[in-house]
């Protein structure tokens, strides 16, 4: 049986794309959720007949109950495992609590540099010569959950941020599709800040 993935999406969703693409997936994507109705990403699902769910924070009265509801949403798919890919936001209490060690978040930069929301911006900005990618476990700190794989990007002296994001996310969609088939083929141990999949 191939596991059940859901994944969340806030944009284009090329890394969404990259795994509904994958040959002999070891997963079934079940659902695609965004807080943003013109997410592209629910188009790419809706092509492939996924189930897509929008559950807006501005629609919440406040971000507990923006949390419960997307804790429930995502249950509803029951799902083994959940795929931030390009999901903008930080997830609360209540979808951490639903599936623990189970959520998965790709991010554009090796952290631990350069969390948050501007990632490749800010190492634009460092003057770092070399960034790259991240997979982890997410936890309830902003990307600083156990890390699972990382992949390293050079940065060109001509580079702006579009042009460097878009050399990251090559690495990165390769990266998060074997992640994720690893993950849902073999599940992962984590110990302290150690993850391994075995
Ligand atoms: C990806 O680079 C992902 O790492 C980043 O958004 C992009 C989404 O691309 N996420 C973050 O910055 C989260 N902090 P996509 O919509 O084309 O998959």
């Amino acid at each position: 049986m191939p596991a059940r993935i859901a994944v969340l999406v806030s944009g284009s969703g090329t890394n969404l794309q990259a795994l509904l693409d994958a040959p002999d997936p070891a997963y079934e994507v079940v659902g695609v959720l965004s807080d943003r109705a013109d997410a592209h990403g629910l188009v790419r699902a809706q092509h492939r007949g996924i189930p897509v769910e929008v559950v807006d924070l501005g629609d919440s009265t406040d971000r507990s109950a923006w949390d419960a509801r997307l804790a429930e949403a995502l249950q509803a798919w029951e799902p083994d495992w959940v795929v931030c890919a390009g999901f903008m936001r930080i997830l609360g209490p209540c979808v951490l609590a639903a599936f623990p060690s189970r959520i998965v978040n790709t991010h554009p930069a090796l952290l631990p540099a350069f969390p948050g929301a501007h990632a490749v911006r800010d190492a634009l900005a460092y003057g770092v010569r070399v960034t790259g990618c991240t997979v982890h476990l997410v936890d309830a700190g902003v990307d600083t959950g156990p890390i699972l794989d990382q992949r390293v990007v050079c940065i060109r002296d001509d580079d702006d941020e579009e042009s460097l994001h878009e050399r990251i996310k090559v690495e990165e969609r390769a990266m998060l599709v074997e992640t994720v088939q690893r993950l849902c083929q073999h599940g992962c141990t984590v110990d302290g800040r150690k993850a391994t999949i075995p």
